[in-house]
């Protein structure tokens, strides 16, 4: 319970939907004109953004029946999209309530709360019946996860026989020591980094086979210089990004990734896995 307050803490800001209108300002948006593509520098919550929800999502197979969990859904960006781009109908679960909060609101305005339900709760104990969903997803949450055992299994669990689970998470990819903060932990204590190794065998035990595994940690350092160059290109930050949804520190955290990444220590990593 502690574990799981301290998860929230770090990410809730207390004002993250008024940070948001106040970029949709800047940007000449109002929730009645704002569209999906507009939110997405600040509701995808991941390295690559939308761009790496794109290639990772599109290696599921999802189809327009399918009914899709979104394992740690932040304020649902990727829960959106999925819908949008492929028909789907998404149920997004996520501890923290600011992020269900503003994430739900952010469905309303788009017009797509029949499609997408976010829900509090904690993907260690869902709240749905064995078998429930066709595929599942996670975008850079096991970081925060101790157990990936625990957490394979509960994913397990949830879906159809054979069903896709799909990874993608900052994974430790070499030797050195992280330096903190970072988007998922502001110290070491709240960080529980593992390698593709341990993913890959905490999901053979919850019973899971390995489809594939890339590594992402050329793509994010392109990513990162792209986005350094649009920054200094620019007159002033962009009304809506990552800073927006990291509150305060975020410059540190997200130059201590880049930092990160850049030495080799980690790296962000596609894992698909079926339900055998
Ligand atoms: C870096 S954010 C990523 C959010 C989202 N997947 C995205 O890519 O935009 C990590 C998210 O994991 C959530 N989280 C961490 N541990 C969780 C748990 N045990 N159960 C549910 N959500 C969790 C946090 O609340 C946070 O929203």
């Amino acid at each position: 319970m502690d574990h799981d307050n301290d998860i929230s803490r770090h990410y809730a800001r207390g004002d993250l939907l008024d940070a948001i209108l106040a970029g949709m300002e800047k940007m000449g948006k109002t929730p009645e004109t704002v569209t999906i593509d507009d939110l997405a520098p600040v509701d995808e919550f991941h390295i690559g953004g939308r761009e790496a929800s794109c290639e990772f999502l599109s290696q599921l197979s999802l189809s327009s029946g399918d009914h899709v969990l979104d394992v740690g859904c932040g304020i649902g960006g990727a829960s959106r999209f999925t819908v949008k781009e492929f028909g789907c109908r998404v149920t997004g679960v996520d501890l923290t309530d600011e992020y269900i909060e503003t994430g739900s609101t952010l469905c309303h305005w788009l017009g797509l709360n029949t499609s997408v339900s976010l829900v509090q709760g904690n993907v260690l104990e869902l709240d749905f019946a064995d078998a429930t969903f066709d595929k599942a997803f996670m975008l850079h949450v096991g970081m925060n996860i101790p157990d990936k055992v625990a957490l394979g299994s509960e994913i397990f669990r949830v879906l159809k026989p054979g069903a896709v689970f799909g990874i993608y998470d900052i994974m430790k990819c070499g030797e050195g020591t992280v330096t903190f903060p970072v988007p998922w932990a502001s110290v070491p204590e709240g960080s529980w980094l593992a390698s593709p190794e341990e993913y890959k065998n905490a999901l053979l035990e919850s019973g899971f086979e390995i489809i594939c595994e890339r590594n992402r940690g050329k793509f994010a350092l392109k990513f990162f210089a792209d986005l350094k160059a649009r920054a200094s290109a620019a007159d002033g930050p962009p009304p809506l990004g990552l800073p927006v949804i990291m509150g305060a520190q975020a410059p540190m955290k997200i130059q201590n990734m880049v930092e990160n990444v850049a030495r080799g220590i980690i790296a962000p990593v596609e894992l698909i896995a079926r339900k055998v």
